[in-house]
């Protein structure tokens, strides 16, 4: 299979289980679970199911059994762009081509949208633990700690309350690995952790997670400058208008051109005990550097 091809059927599975996930969450109050559907099924890349799935198959021929941590990984994700968006954060009224969900569903439903996907991101993971309760823990205590205060909420403190100060470069580093690395960082090494992986597996794996995470927030940082609007789904120049610490408004696009170039190759190097399995991983890579939304 090609990328494209490969990426295509991965996605494919992802939106099959979000959906009967979500027939369950039916149940509950119309407005809430309108909202969680509405984010959850808005597009986007599906990049950290698809990282989650792909780890776990550097071990395993066939990524279905992980399918309830892929699709939580994803619910973890919109929840934290739905709170991204809010007023209260950056204040975007635009996200996957489509209005913020606070704009559609006001403040209070946006907020409770984002707790019940992070809630329900957990309840759909832990009903797994009967399979292999060894393996199910250590994998959601690693995508906890990375959505939490040691991880993601940490970073999206210090972007907050850095706005309109300068941070040093190993500072706006800390935030991006933080903010963004660190679910991505998750996504792959609780794939690996469902997946069997040693010691070694897991510290090159863990590398190359971190590089790639920075990676990609650097091109999120760049297309916020030079990306097209109507492409990337959500508004450009938001950043700037934000005072935001960025890779571009620290060192220039430039030079934040170099270091996504330098991290996807020390991304891709990471990958090379792996061998002919890490081929997806490697060529995904490549394709996230140079993708336009
Ligand atoms: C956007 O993430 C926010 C960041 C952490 C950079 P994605 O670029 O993965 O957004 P979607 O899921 O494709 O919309
Ligand atoms: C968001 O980073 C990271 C999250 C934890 C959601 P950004 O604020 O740069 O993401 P976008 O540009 O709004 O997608
Ligand atoms: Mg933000
Ligand atoms: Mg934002
Ligand atoms: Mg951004």
């Amino acid at each position: 299979m090609s990328l494209t091809q490969e990426l295509e059927h991965k996605i494919k599975l992802v939106n099959t289980y979000l959906k009967k996930y979500m027939q369950r969450a039916a149940a509950s109050p119309p407005p809430v679970c309108e909202a969680m559907e509405y984010s959850l099924f808005a597009g986007g890349k599906r990049i950290r199911p698809v990282l989650m799935m792909s780890a776990y198959e550097l071990f395993e021929s066939d990524c279905i059994p992980v399918m309830p941590f892929a699709c939580a990984l994803e619910m973890i994700h919109a929840y934290s762009l739905i709170h991204d968006d809010l007023p209260a954060m950056d204040n975007s009224p635009l996200r996957r081509g489509l209005p913020t969900s606070h704009m559609v569903y006001g403040e209070a439903m946006a907020v409770l949208a984002g707790d019940a996907l992070l809630n329900f991101a957990f309840e759909v993971c832990l009903e797994t633990a009967e399979t292999d309760a060894s393996r199910t823990l250590k994998a959601l205590a690693c995508i906890a700690n990375a959505s939490g205060v040691h991880g993601m909420i940490g970073g999206q403190v210090i972007d907050i309350s850095s706005e309109g100060q300068k941070l040093v470069y190993d500072q706006l580093k800390i935030l991006h690995a933080k903010k963004t690395g660190a679910l991505i960082c998750a996504a792959v090494l609780s794939g690996a952790i469902l997946g069997g992986a040693d010691a070694v597996q897991l510290e090159s794996l863990k590398a190359f997670a971190q590089n790639f995470g920075l990676a990609f927030q650097i091109k999120d940082d760049i297309l916020d400058v030079e990306g097209d609007s109507a492409t990337l789904g959500k508004p450009t120049g938001n950043d700037a208008q934000g005072l935001k610490n960025t890779y571009v408004s620290l060192l220039g696009l430039e030079k934040s051109k170099y270091l996504l170039s330098e991290y996807t190759k020390k991304a891709q190097d990471n990958l090379s005990m792996f061998g002919e399995k890490a081929k997806f991983l490697l060529e995904l890579t490549q394709f996230l550097a140079a993708r336009e939304k």
